[in-house]
């Protein structure tokens, strides 16, 4: 155990998550919890924590790297994220998403990219935004051997199209296809599919007549499990908050307080105080003050 310091004793009595253990789960009616994660620090909070998966989003770009929407992040920098998260989390399922343009163009691209995900940054799982016109690339990951997770209803990858984050599904033709969607993916190998912002109904009857577990974000309570983005529930992210989210702490305000704080104490002097400085034997010391007088 002393051989790896970073991860915690109960992080090692948990055995790893797996796709069939979601499934199992949804069996067995327990809730599955899932939140995203993209760093280290987190990773190890999150898997201490014993939640069942923890999805490194491309939600990345916009709560830790600051970009507008998801659009600009590439596969490096997911690559780079997933691998400080798996270094971090020894016990929860470990998922990538796969960024915009890393499995639109080819299938072959698209398989590549997704064995990237676990070859390159250990992650045991990839997901992808998509439903009938990602059914071969879905198809050809999974016969890669690469458990692959879906996500149909508001796929933030696809804003342009749809115009902005609105709700998915909510007329008779769209709940149609939505709920026709994820039979298809359920069929072409996913092992869970997340619902995000669609109507609760759809959504729960969805989740009833799937074997494979739905992920909700936004999806209501019918779900088999839900899933959020940790900065929103730390209260961590504030360019805007969705409707959906559950905000468990002020992390924000927390971090405020805390630097003004530390912003204080230095122009005062009171930080650093002797407990936060090194010391030296009065011995050396002295003898230092006479070597270097002149
Ligand atoms: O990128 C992300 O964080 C996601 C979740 C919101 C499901 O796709």
């Amino acid at each position: 155990m002393s051989s790896v310091p970073h991860l915690t004793a109960s992080q090692f009595t948990r055995k790893r998550i797996t796709p069939s253990a979601l499934i199992e789960k949804k069996a067995r009616g327990v809730p599955i919890s899932m939140l995203t994660g993209y760093d280290y620090p987190t990773a190890l909070a999150l898997d201490n924590a014993g939640v069942d998966g923890i999805l490194v989003g491309d939600s990345l770009g916009m709560v830790v790297l600051g970009y507008e929407n998801t659009l600009p992040v590439t596969m490096e920098e997911m690559l780079h994220h997933c691998r400080a998260v798996t270094r971090g989390a020894r016990s929860a399922l470990l998922i990538g998403d796969m960024p915009f343009m890393s499995y639109q163009v080819s299938k072959e691209e698209a398989v590549r990219n997704a064995g990237r995900f676990l070859q390159e940054a250990g992650m045991q799982a990839v997901k992808l935004e998509g439903g009938r016109e990602r059914l071969e690339t879905i198809r050809a990951i999974v016969a890669a051997g690469i458990p692959l997770m879906g996500h149909l209803g508001l796929m933030p990858q696809s804003i342009n199209l749809l115009g902005g984050y609105h709700p998915q599904g909510r007329t008779a033709l769209t709940a149609k296809r939505l709920f026709e969607e994820a039979r298809l993916l359920q069929d072409s190998g996913c092992f869970a599919l997340v619902l995000e912002s669609v109507p609760a109904r759809l959504a729960e009857l969805i989740s009833k007549r799937l074997t494979i577990p739905t992920i909700g974000i936004g999806a209501g309570g019918g779900c088999d499990g839900q899933i959020l983005v940790t900065h929103d529930l730390l209260g961590l992210f504030d360019r805007f908050t969705p409707k959906f989210v559950r905000k468990y702490a002020d992390l924000n305000s927390a971090m405020q307080t805390a630097f003004k704080e530390y912003i204080v104490d230095v122009g005062n002097r009171s930080f650093p105080s002797r407990e936060n400085s090194v010391d030296m034997p009065d011995e050396e010391w002295e003898s230092f003050l006479k070597d270097i007088r002149p």
